[in-house]
């Protein structure tokens, strides 16, 4: 590994500590001023969730993306810790017996088998509910305006129109709605089913850097192309780590995708097709940050993270 990839392993271990930290914080067992009680169960089923493991992808580009805009860091991180519950309680519900049906995550059981399904829906629906608190607060930023701006932009990249939607897309695709088996959706089909999915939630967490910062037009265009490349290859990479991941590093079950009929851009474009996609998109990333100059290195190191991860 070279130089800067020592740095940002280093980086990025650095913001996984503080999000955790600060989500063990935000999980603590008192009740916030307006709530009545937080029960054992679904605290210790949110805290299952939540806290030790995962990467924590999402918060280091809210993190590096706000630093371009010398946004404080305590800020970033609050917007960071909002988006990985969001990010928790999608993985949640995602592996429930009804979705993916999945039993391993991060290395350990799921949360419906660690605890039960009716927990693992109401576990999702505290962490979706606890990201829009965490976004409200006079901590994440000092200004109601990007608060708000936060808090929309979230909404609408978890919703309807963005995960929520994907995650539909997903399903359906599968065969699950329609009579006659899997659809084939085709390369672009597969590309705005991923778009959705995942892709939302990354681009999400660029953007945010950007509103965190106050940054001008050109500037936030940026950060959307790079969040937009970084969001589809981050996909495509776990579409390949399902197929040729080493299980004892991906931490879930693999060689599933294909047995339930998913839509992935392996099925569209071949392994061969897939891995050069994945590079293009690295290559497309990284362009839309040359504005940035060195400034913005951790973050190319970030989409070449993205493409030649084991887990
Ligand atoms: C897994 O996300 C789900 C996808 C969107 C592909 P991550 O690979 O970021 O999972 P964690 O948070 O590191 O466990
Ligand atoms: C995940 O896609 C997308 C989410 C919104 C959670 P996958 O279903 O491929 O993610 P894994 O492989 O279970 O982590
Ligand atoms: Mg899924
Ligand atoms: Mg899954
Ligand atoms: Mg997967």
């Amino acid at each position: 590994m070279n130089a800067n990839g020592n740095a940002f392993l280093s980086r990025l271990e650095t913001t996984a500590k503080d999000i955790e930290e600060l989500l063990d914080r935000l999980l603590s067992a008192a009740p916030e001023t307006g709530e009545i009680s937080r029960p054992d169960r679904i605290l210790e089923a949110m805290r299952y969730a939540s806290l030790g493991g995962g990467k924590r992808f999402r918060p280091f580009l809210v993190v590096e993306c706000a630093a371009l805009f010398d946004v404080p860091r305590a800020n970033a991180l609050m917007a960071g810790a909002a988006l990985e519950c969001v990010h928790c309680y999608s993985l949640v519900h995602d592996d429930l017996p009804a979705m993916d049906n999945d039993a391993l995550r991060r290395g350990q059981p799921t949360v419906h088998k660690a605890f039960d399904e009716a927990t693992a829906i109401l576990v999702g629906d505290g962490l979706l509910t606890l990201a829009f608190d965490i976004l409200s607060r006079q901590e994440t930023h000092p200004d109601a305006a990007v608060r708000i701006e936060l808090v929309k932009e979230l909404a609408r990249a978890s919703g309807l129109g963005g995960m929520v939607g994907g995650q539909l897309l997903d399903l359906a695709a599968e065969g699950r709605f329609a009579p006659n088996g899997p659809l084939d959706l085709g390369e672009r089909g597969v590309a705005r089913l991923q778009a959705m999915k995942t892709g939302a939630l990354l681009l999400f967490a660029c953007t945010a850097g950007g509103i965190l910062g106050s940054a001008g037009p050109v500037q936030r265009r940026a950060l959307e192309r790079y969040g937009s490349a970084v969001g589809q290859a981050f996909q495509i990479a776990d579409d390949l780590l399902d197929l040729e991941g080493d299980p004892a590093l991906v931490g879930k079950s693999i060689g599933k995708d294909a047995v339930a009929g998913k839509a992935t851009m392996v099925g569209a474009l071949g392994v061969t097709g897939a891995k050069a996609r994945l590079r293009e998109l690295v290559a497309e990333a990284e362009g839309a940050l040359a504005s940035f100059g060195s400034a913005a290195a951790i973050l190319v190191e970030g989409a070449h993270f993205v493409a030649d991860r084991h887990n």
